[in-house]
């Protein structure tokens, strides 16, 4: 297949090395890309999030399918342009879409599903922000209602900071108050054809930026897959999953099938596992990052055949897909001064040296070449990925590669997969 590949971080790298590991080969395209990906699949110069300018790329290409990266191209609409003349697109519409872009959006859906989550009050003033704030009481979780990638949440005990926060994003815009909840994170991703859906295996993030948990909220530093500690709590990832299938993935998609918004592509649950059951803390309309990078890497089944299916509507054709026992690390480096004010420009190298730790492959983010050699162009600028037969394997693996890269004011978690790890060691 010709297949292109809208986007430009370690998601999207991810997504091609995927469809470059299966046995038949395919011509991959991306755009815009970036150093890594462009020696992976042929990089075109077209703007990612011009719905037009893509739609008329793929309709002069033999395009045979188009998969949409990142959130950007699917709120602006780019999914709808492409479906409209005909061609195949992993990626929910304009409309669908609105589950990732706005969380009001998603609770009302959630709501006339039936889908368990938290409770959640919208306020547009500071005065319904102070109302909601106390009535849900502490700790207050306050989140921007639009994108935000990832950095538009607060969770404090603080009232003074949590008003702050919502006074940020008030003019012009609006929050959502919610309900705190407690408990381990799960990311599950589902397939869906707009009917049926498919889930692919569990990962966990680490949201904030430091080791334990501490600093701001980031998009993500490092995953790891499977999630061994769910068979205590549920009996299988199995059982888990076929839950989580039920009472979540189905009856949205169905809510949005009945509103006449179907949404194919990624959808993306982020879960919690509260004393009082799984609820849904969001939801997001494309493959996580850095998830993506520990899930694909024990994809069994090819998955240009996957995404496919899901574009064309015939997911329900398709068996469960199947994953590899291996287990999988990736640890997130980021520029100097990410979140708030990421350094770019700096030289990246050891790259070489990286890869040749054992099980160890790169998936890049903010890289570019310059001078003939790589620089950091942004927060994120990329994953080792290690895999292995243990936890302790992987991460030792994924940790003695990132040690051989250099980056100036370069910052990596040292806690991804410790806890997992030292879990199977006892
Ligand atoms: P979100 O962007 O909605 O995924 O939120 C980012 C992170 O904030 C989540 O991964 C959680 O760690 C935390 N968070 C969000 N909502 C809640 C909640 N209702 N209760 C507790 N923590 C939350
Ligand atoms: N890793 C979180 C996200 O992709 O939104």
């Amino acid at each position: 297949m010709r297949i292109l590949v809208l986007g430009s971080g370690a998601r999207e790298h991810a997504i091609i090395l995927a469809l470059r590991s299966e046995q038949t080969p395919h011509e991959i395209f991306a755009a815009p890309g970036n150093a890594g990906i462009a020696r992976d699949a042929t990089t075109l110069p077209l703007d990612a999030n011009d719905p037009v300018a893509v739609a008329d790329h793929v309709g002069t290409h033999a395009i045979d399918l188009v998969v949409i990266g990142p959130e950007a191209p699917l709120v602006a609409g780019v999914a709808d342009a492409l479906r409209e003349r005909g061609i195949p697109v992993f990626g929910p519409g304009r409309a669908a879409a609105q589950l990732e872009g706005s969380k009001a959006f998603a609770k009302r859906i959630m709501d006339a599903a039936g889908v368990p989550t938290g409770r959640a009050i919208h306020a547009r003033s500071t005065a319904e922000v102070e109302t909601a704030l106390d009535e849900l009481g502490a700790p207050h979780v306050v989140k921007a209602d639009g994108l935000a990638a990832g950095k538009g949440v607060i969770v404090t005990s603080d009232r003074a900071a949590a008003l702050a926060h919502a006074e940020e994003y008030l003019p012009g815009g609006s929050v959502l108050i919610e309900e705190f909840l407690s408990g381990p994170e799960v990311s599950l991703f589902f397939l869906s054809d707009g009917d049926t859906v498919r889930p692919l295996s569990p990962a966990q993030d680490y949201k904030r930026l430091r080791d334990g948990d501490e600093g701001p909220n980031t998009g993500g530093m490092g995953a790891y897959s499977p999630l061994p500690w769910l068979d205590g709590r549920f009996g299988s990832e199995e059982a888990f999953v076929d839950l989580v299938t039920r009472t979540v993935a189905e009856p949205v998609i169905r809510q949005l099938d009945a509103e006449g918004t179907p949404f194919i592509g990624l959808l993306y649950a982020g879960l919690i596992i509260t004393d009082d059951g799984v609820k849904v803390i969001e939801f997001n309309a494309r493959f996580g990052d850095p998830e993506t990078q520990v899930v694909l890497p024990r994809l069994v089944d090819p998955l240009s055949g996957l995404l496919l299916a899901a574009a064309v509507g015939t997911l329900e054709d398709v068996p469960r897909p199947a994953f590899a026992e291996a287990t999988a690390v990736t640890v997130v480096l980021a520029s100097e001064g990410y979140p708030q004010a990421p350094i770019a420009g700096r030289a990246l190298s050891g790259l070489d040296a990286a890869t040749a730790v054992d099980g160890v492959h790169l998936a890049h983010a903010a890289t570019a070449e310059r001078d003939g050699g790589l620089v950091a162009t942004g927060g994120r600028v990329l994953n080792v990925v290690a895999l292995g037969t243990t936890f302790g394997e992987a991460r030792d693996r994924a940790y003695r590669a990132i040690g051989e890269i250099s980056l100036a004011g370069g910052q990596y978690r040292g806690d991804i997969a410790a806890r997992v790890a030292a879990t199977e060691a006892g």
